[in-house]
């Protein structure tokens, strides 16, 4: 088995892990922008594929590697696993729909609610102790999936009903289907911009360059907030105009309130 992920505040790659970690100590975990990912497409039969929602739907960055390596899927069992803020009627069953064209066989599917991402936005934010309260419902919801997994051969199956494709198209798809169709050119770097670098070197699309002691976008985002979670000078926004809360899973693993 082998686990790839995208994950930019780093909710998605704690489930994974810990989903991996429970289930088979063995399975490595490897981001979806490294290289070694492909490999082990090729090598593995089992693979446990997570990422965002975004907008109810696959991140861009996601449906373009499913579709790039649309060979390599034939015959592999896939569970999918998608990590939320607040609601995401089909976020599996989108991506699960794609891999069936390329015949893969879906074991089954998990949607688990996790800290909001949404940097530069006040919609969704919690006080800490609510956002670790967040990290140990899904901890615990892992702990009793892959208990089940273990003990009855019973897979969850979040996301991939029919009646959940129609929450996640009108609950929300129809509204903002052009945000995810592409990657997004929105990204914006203020004039605090440093230009240390650290955006660049952490980009999984490597859309951002240094030049001339700043950072410059190059049009290729994958939405996934890890610049803007991270950048020591809070300058870069993407669907807000000012930086909220740099959002990191690592703040809300700790088991105190
Ligand atoms: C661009 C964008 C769109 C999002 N859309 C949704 C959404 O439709 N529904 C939802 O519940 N959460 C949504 N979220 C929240 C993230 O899915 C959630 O915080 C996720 O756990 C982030 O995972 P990561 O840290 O691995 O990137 C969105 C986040 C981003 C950045």
């Amino acid at each position: 088995m082998v686990g790839i992920y995208l994950s930019g505040t780093g909710n998605t790659r704690h489930c994974i892990e810990k989903f991996l970690s429970d289930s088979d100590a063995a399975a490595k975990c490897i981001p979806i922008e490294d290289e070694a990912a492909v490999e082990a497409l090729r090598e593995n039969g089992e693979v446990v594929l997570a990422y965002p929602t975004q907008f109810s739907n696959v991140p861009y960055m996601v449906k373009d590697f499913v579709r790039k390596h649309e060979k390599l899927w034939s015959g592999k069992r896939v569970f999918l696993i998608t990590t939320m803020g607040a609601f995401s009627g089909d976020g599996t069953g989108c991506c699960a729909r794609i891999l069936k064209k390329y015949g893969a066989v879906i074991s089954g599917g998990m949607q688990i609610r996790m800290p909001d991402a949404v940097c530069d936005s006040k919609m969704l934010k919690k006080s800490l102790a609510e956002n670790r309260r967040i990290v140990r419902e899904a901890d615990a919801k892992i702990e009793k999936a892959v208990s089940d997994i273990r003990n009855s051969g019973k897979y969850p199956r979040e996301g991939l009903s029919f009646p959940a494709h129609l929450a996640g198209l009108f609950g929300q798809r129809l509204w903002f289907y052009g945000k995810t169709t592409g990657y997004s050119g929105k990204l914006k770097i203020s004039d605090a911009c440093i230009g240390c670098g650290l955006c660049a070197s952490n980009c999984p699309m490597g859309n951002l360059r240094i030049e001339d002691g700043r950072a410059v976008n190059l049009g290729r985002c994958a939405m996934c907030y890890r610049c803007i979670s991270t950048c020591p000078q809070q300058a870069i926004t993407l669907l807000g105009k000012k930086v909220v809360e740099q959002c990191r899973c690592e703040k809300y693993e700790g088991t105190s309130d």
